[in-house]
């Protein structure tokens, strides 16, 4: 192996060969890789090595020699310091094609060769997410703050304006921070552990326009909790649900066990594809609701439904996709781990008329097979959307064993997409991969694989 003898705070002339997963800038020097944020395939610029690891480097950009025709002039102040978006700097179609590329260079890797689509972009790619969810905590100077965590950091930058953010729950989000400022009531310090709010999530239905906001306390208490939830409840008059979510806990995890509802039936109600949805605060929902009916379209499409078949759909969340194709189904099976979730699903299967329809608790690696042999049932085709660690083993043995004509596999996770579909591919044909760009500028990217069962398995 040749001998690497690129040190730190070494400057070098590179030219960028390829764009990463995360829209990051690779270059080779002497056959090295290097990782280079901010830079783009074709560019060449003069970079200073920031840390060398045994397989790679990573660098920063010191200066351009010579710039790419798909750079973007920045249009976010706090694009470069956040950890939200990662390709802000590029053209917005070229980070779909990034995109698609980085899917198939994952599939090969895998040693799959698989026929990925063009990525389904968005028309107008800002403001999309029906999500909000932003700390609180403390500056240097003793400042509450509210606002995203800045790269690999728990330090919170101050937003109040987030291009990708819908801009109705950003202007509440920032009028309830206001409150909270003017009359002190106590932002959560993790160091110390003390404090109260320590996150505001709030979410819209964007058909519907409800606001659900949920205000995560450290303690049962808020200070001046009555006044709060009159001033939102008098100011913004879109918000239909207030819940105080409890977590004292010393983890990442936003939200804890416990919610107290303040205000309102504590969830709201939005709609995919001509069909109503109630959301809770502790249940999965897509957060790019215009994104998601063309996804949910394209994967109820590709299962070629003749309304004779059964289907399962598994990490079901509150029922979306099966209820968006229950008028083409037989019988539909769901099954989910939250159990508010699920309650969710079985009103949403009701509100929508839905008869032909069951939903279950369980984790799909236990509940499936056990329901599978208790019940005999045979699937016709399978859905599965898991978040994104992917499919348990046993869950992918199970499906191998019920043989389904087909499975359509939603992902949010390529890498784990790619290992699932190796395990799959014994008995499946990956007939497409069609990524659908849910979190634009971002480094993530959904994807809905179609797998048929291979003729000789039938
Ligand atoms: C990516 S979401 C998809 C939800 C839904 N299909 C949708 O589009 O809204 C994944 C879901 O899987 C659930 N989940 C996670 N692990 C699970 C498991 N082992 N068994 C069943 N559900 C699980 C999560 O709670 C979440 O609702």
């Amino acid at each position: 192996m040749k001998e690497v003898c690129i040190r730190k705070n070494q400057i070098y002339e590179v030219e960028i060969i390829d764009n990463g997963f995360e829209g990051e800038g690779i270059a080779k020097i002497d056959g090295f890789t290097v990782f280079i944020p901010n830079a783009i395939k074709g560019e060449k610029v003069r970079i200073k090595i920031l840390k060398v690891l045994s397989s790679h480097a990573f660098a920063k950009i010191e200066e351009f020699i010579e710039k790419s025709d798909y750079r973007e002039s920045l249009d976010c102040d706090t694009y470069l310091k956040c950890g939200g978006c990662a390709m802000r700097h590029i053209n917005y179609e070229k980070t779909l094609e990034i995109k698609r590329n980085a899917v198939l260079s994952i599939f090969k890797k895998q040693g799959l060769n698989v026929n990925v689509k063009e990525t389904i972009g968005m028309e107008k790619p800002y403001y999309y997410r029906n999500k909000l969810q932003y700390p609180l905590g403390i500056d240097n100077n003793g400042n509450a703050v509210m606002g995203v965590f800045a790269q690999r950091s728990h330090r919170v930058i101050q937003t109040e304006k987030c291009l990708i953010q819908n801009e109705m729950i950003q202007e509440i989000a920032t009028g309830i921070f206001n409150f909270i400022k003017e009359k002190n009531v106590p932002v959560y310090n993790e160091v110390k552990r003390n404090g109260q709010i320590r996150h505001l999530v709030l979410r819209i239905g964007l058909k519907t326009n409800e606001v659900m906001v949920t205000i995560v306390s450290n303690e049962e208490e808020i200070k001046c909790e009555k006044e709060l939830v009159d001033f939102i409840k008098e100011k913004y008059k879109n918000v239909k649900t207030i819940v105080k979510n409890i977590n004292s806990s010393s983890t990442n995890v936003i939200l804890g066990k416990k919610n107290v509802i303040l205000f309102g039936n504590g969830y709201i109600y939005d709609e995919l594809l001509g069909f109503k949805f109630k959301i809770s605060p502790m249940s999965f929902y897509q957060v790019n609701p215009i994104q998601t009916e063309i996804l949910y379209s394209k994967a109820i499409q590709e299962a070629e439904l003749s309304g004779e078949e059964t289907v399962f759909d598994l990490y079901c969340g509150i029922g979306t996709i099966g209820i968006c194709a229950s008028n083409r189904i037989k019988k539909l099976y769901g099954i989910e781990t939250i159990p508010e979730a699920i309650e969710d699903a079985k009103k949403n299967a009701s509100i929508n008329n839905i008869e032909n329809s069951e939903f279950f608790v369980g984790d799909v690696e236990k509940a499936l097979p056990e329901f599978i042999s208790r019940n005999h049932v045979n699937a016709d085709v399978i859905f599965v959307d898991p978040p994104r660690k992917g499919c348990d083993k046993t869950a992918i043995e199970t499906i191998l064993n019920i043989e389904p004509k087909k499975v359509v596999y939603v992902s949010c996770n390529p890498a784990t997409l790619a290992r699932d579909l190796k395990v799959f591919s014994t008995k499946y044909e990956i007939k497409e991969i069609t990524p659908v760009d849910m979190f634009p500028f971002t480094s993530h990217v959904e994807c809905v694989a179609v797998l048929i069962l291979k003729n000789d398995k039938i």
